[in-house]
């Protein structure tokens, strides 16, 4: 019978058969044990020579990492592994002999390993971030749906740009200009005022000049937008979300979570409400700490890490400067010179993971900023109709995939937190 290493369970006792990757072998004279992979988990195949015969031993042995193959065995129960099942082998077909394979168990560079990011997403630490990804990406849509958001998909080419001028991707569009979406927040608000309440996935385009960790030129933002949602409700929202997205890959992932030996301790305790700290008194902590810092000045990945590591869970940073955010943000209404915005910064030092706000409402309001920002009637006057036919208070927030995979999973740079990532020096593979 066909099954995966993923279902071995269910079938101890019997003879199975499963495609799979050798991933490394031992042997000696007597016994050869195979670590095979099938892209759902893994699992050791041992090969007994006084079982098998000389003949299949003889393949067993001879097979080359990374080879293709039919492995036929005997599911058994083995508490020592850490699938806790191993195979007892019967057959070996090999589907293709591979040829010297380039990433060998020993240690190797990472620029190297990035080269062969085909492959290299193949090994065990690999798989388990990817596979982490994917838990939160499941958890995200299991959320939204049952808070009854609506999955709304903005375009990618645009004309308008929500997060500033100064990064975007060009391209022609036949004979018109476009970009490559920053972020789907602008059609997401025009989507509220249709939903109610909405949430996007998607890829978003930075041409950031930054080589840091947290810094990708394409990543994937979660976007939910809320009509009758205001700053504080928004940031409930925010923290119930992620912390049911920690508590499903603690729940749903800690096979993965083992295998990069993340310490869980510290996701155990993420759960809501979050605290809560004003860029004021942001300023007031990082002066404390010596650094030297205005305000009016954005925030470095450094501050970030100084003020993350006063709290264990994550921190809501509120009410900054309107100079340094973006131009749809809504003034506080005691205080004009700040916004009611929030970023949500993760502990242990691993950044900003959410940037959100609530957005001016007023029609009059907003056109005096187009006048202050230099943005067209002619290319954002349809963000302008919402605030004509029925505008309300609303709120919304964008989650960046890769830096909360990144946290989640305890990977230090967020270029092993996507499948092929998209850097300053790196378009290939
Ligand atoms: O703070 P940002 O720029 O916010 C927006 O784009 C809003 N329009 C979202 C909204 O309100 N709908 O980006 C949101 C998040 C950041 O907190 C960060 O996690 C991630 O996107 N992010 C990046 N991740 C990887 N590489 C980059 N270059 C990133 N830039 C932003
Ligand atoms: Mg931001």
């Amino acid at each position: 019978m066909k099954t995966t290493i993923k279902k071995a369970g269910s079938h101890v006792g019997n003879e199975v058969t499963i495609g799979c990757w050798l991933a490394n072998k031992r042997s000696s004279g007597k016994i050869a044990f195979l670590q095979l992979r099938d892209g759902t988990g893994f699992i050791q195949g041992v090969v007994v020579k006084n079982e098998v015969g000389e003949e299949l031993f003889k393949k067993a042995k001879e097979i080359t990492q990374e080879s293709s193959l039919y492995i036929k065995g005997v599911i058994q129960e083995d508490d020592r592994a850490p699938s806790g099942y191993e195979l007892t082998v019967t057959g070996i077909e090999v589907i293709q002999q591979a040829e010297d394979y380039p990433i060998t168990p020993k240690e190797h560079g990472t620029e190297f390993l990035m080269d062969n990011r085909h492959l290299w997403i193949r090994s065990k630490k690999q798989h388990a971030t990817l596979r982490i990804r994917h838990e939160i990406i499941q958890a995200t849509y299991e959320f939204f749906d049952k808070e009854g958001f609506i999955k709304v998909d903005p375009p990618i080419l645009t004309g308008n740009s929500a997060e500033g001028t100064t990064n975007l991707f060009h391209t022609k569009y036949f004979d018109e200009d476009a970009f490559l979406s920053q972020s789907g927040q602008l059609y997401m608000e025009a989507a509220a005022m249709a939903f109610n309440r909405v949430f996007s996935f998607g890829p978003t385009f930075r041409a950031e000049k930054s080589k840091t960790r947290r810094h990708l030129i394409e990543f994937w933002m979660i976007e939910p937008e809320m009509a009758f949602v205001e700053h504080e409700e928004s940031l409930e929202i925010q923290e119930q979300y992620v912390s049911y997205v920690v508590q499903a890959v603690l729940k749903n992932c800690r096979q993965e979570l083992k295998a990069l030996e993340r310490d869980t301790s510290k996701l155990e305790q993420i759960s809501a409400p979050f605290p809560r700290i004003t860029y004021d008194e942001a300023i007031d902590i990082l002066k404390k700490e010596g650094q030297e810092v205005e305000w009016g000045e954005d925030f470095g990945a450094p501050h970030e890490t100084i003020i993350a590591e006063k709290f264990d869970k994550p921190v809501f940073i509120t009410h900054y400067p309107k100079d340094i955010k973006a131009f749809y943000m809504k003034p506080d209404p005691g205080r004009e010179d700040v916004v009611l915005c929030a970023d949500l910064i993760a502990p242990e030092g691993y950044g900003e993971i959410i940037g959100g706000s609530q957005r001016i409402d007023d029609l009059e309001l907003l056109k005096d900023r187009y006048n202050e920002h230099n943005l067209s009637e002619e290319a954002y006057g349809w963000y302008l109709d919402l605030r004509k036919y029925g505008t309300v208070p609303h709120s919304g927030f964008g989650l960046g995939l890769e830096r909360t995979v990144a946290w989640i999973s305890g990977t230090e740079h967020v270029r092993e937190t996507i499948p092929f990532p998209r850097l300053l020096n790196r378009l290939y593979p």
